[in-house]
């Protein structure tokens, strides 16, 4: 607290981001980054933007980027929003499309980010359990409200919500913005951006950080009805024109340029996602099926706390989330085979 803080900040209650350690050689299993690098052809075509033209702005609308992203979805640039990050187009969402005067709907086990927004921005919500099985029961999204978001698949349990039920969800709120955040969508689910031309109330985000390996770039978009991204126009350029800067522009178009990278990828943390369920479900592990890239899991016997705490000592850093429902889970990125490896070792020794 400081007499120079306004009084919104005094009350603000940030988000927490996960540990980026300072230290070398941790095996780094708790933000959900890829353990793979980039494309190849990524690096190769920032190293290119490293030139004159830095001195002058990027494109603000980056026109070029939103061209690729719409054919690659077979959608128009018109329909495309891009964020430094999703986390700021999920900012910019909260802002201009949910109405603040009656509460915005979510999961009670989500991602932690939303309630930071409705505390910046000073709006409502009402939290939804999940069922006793973590899954979001669709026919809780009903009555009246400010605008519906949850992740697919959910942040952190990892569970999958099938199109048919976001589609309840769509039919149940013709007149507020239901957002699908797929941060990880590309680890085992159906994209709902294939229904945003059926669906004028659709947003969905994505983010370059996770399945594209970009978390560094800072790269994310959302999808929807042109009307819908230019309210999210209007937000941005009335914060920063230029969200994204060149280097990150050019590295997101050539991350889409190389589709097999992409899926190598993909498939290889799919593939080691099952390994690593089976192995901690020998151990005695319950872990929930997950459609992402990391998996929440708990042990009857032993606490959150002190698994986390003992991998740690191990140097292997996994999330531990000491909130309702979910203090006795760990939530564990899905790493190479090497680390994973690692991990199943470190709780088996635990
Ligand atoms: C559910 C969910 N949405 C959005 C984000 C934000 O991703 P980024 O800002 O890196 O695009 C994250 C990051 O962990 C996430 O877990």
């Amino acid at each position: 607290m400081s007499k120079f803080w306004s009084p919104l900040v005094n009350d603000l209650v940030p988000y927490v981001p996960g540990e980026q350690p300072k230290v070398a050689n941790l095996i780094k299993l708790n933000t959900n980054e890829s353990p793979f690098g980039p494309s190849p052809k990524v690096i190769a075509a920032v190293q290119a933007e490293l030139n004159d033209t830095l001195r002058l702005y990027p494109d603000p609308e980056g026109e070029s980027l939103r061209k690729t992203i719409a054919a690659y979805h077979g959608i128009t640039p018109g329909q495309v929003f891009l964020g430094n990050g999703s986390d700021e187009v999920l900012a910019h969402i909260f802002y201009g499309l949910f109405q603040h005067g009656e509460p915005v709907l979510f999961p009670d086990v989500t991602y932690s980010f939303y309630p930071v927004y409705c505390g910046l921005y000073g709006i409502e919500s009402r939290q939804i359990p999940l069922t006793d099985s973590f899954e979001i029961d669709p026919a809780e999204y009903t009555g009246p409200n400010g605008g519906v978001i949850f992740p697919n698949p959910n942040a952190p349990t990892g569970r999958y919500l099938e199109l048919e039920h976001i589609e309840t969800i769509l039919h149940a709120n013709p007149d507020r913005v239901v957002v699908v955040d797929e941060a990880y969508i590309d680890f085992g689910g159906t994209s709902a951006i294939t229904l945003v031309d059926r669906y004028p109330n659709l947003l969905v985000t994505q983010t370059l950080s996770k399945s594209r390996a970009l978390a560094g770039l800072r790269v994310g978009f959302a999808v929807g009805h042109p009307d819908l991204i230019e309210a999210l126009n209007r937000v941005k350029n009335s914060f920063n024109s230029y969200p994204l800067d060149r280097l990150a522009l050019a590295g997101a178009r050539a991350a889409y340029e190389d589709e097999a990278w992409f899926q190598q990828c993909c498939q290889t943390v799919i593939a080691e996602r099952e390994r690593v369920t089976q192995a901690l479900e020998q151990q005695g592990f319950e872990v929930l099926p997950s459609r992402a890239n990391f998996v929440l899991a708990r042990h009857p016997d032993k606490s959150g706390q002190h698994l986390a705490t003992g991998l740690r000592e191990k140097g292997i850093i996994v999330r531990h989330f000491n909130k309702p429902r979910i203090s006795e889970y760990l939530r564990i990125t899905i790493g190479t085979a090497s680390q994973n490896d690692a991990l199943i070792d470190g709780l088996a020794a635990l």
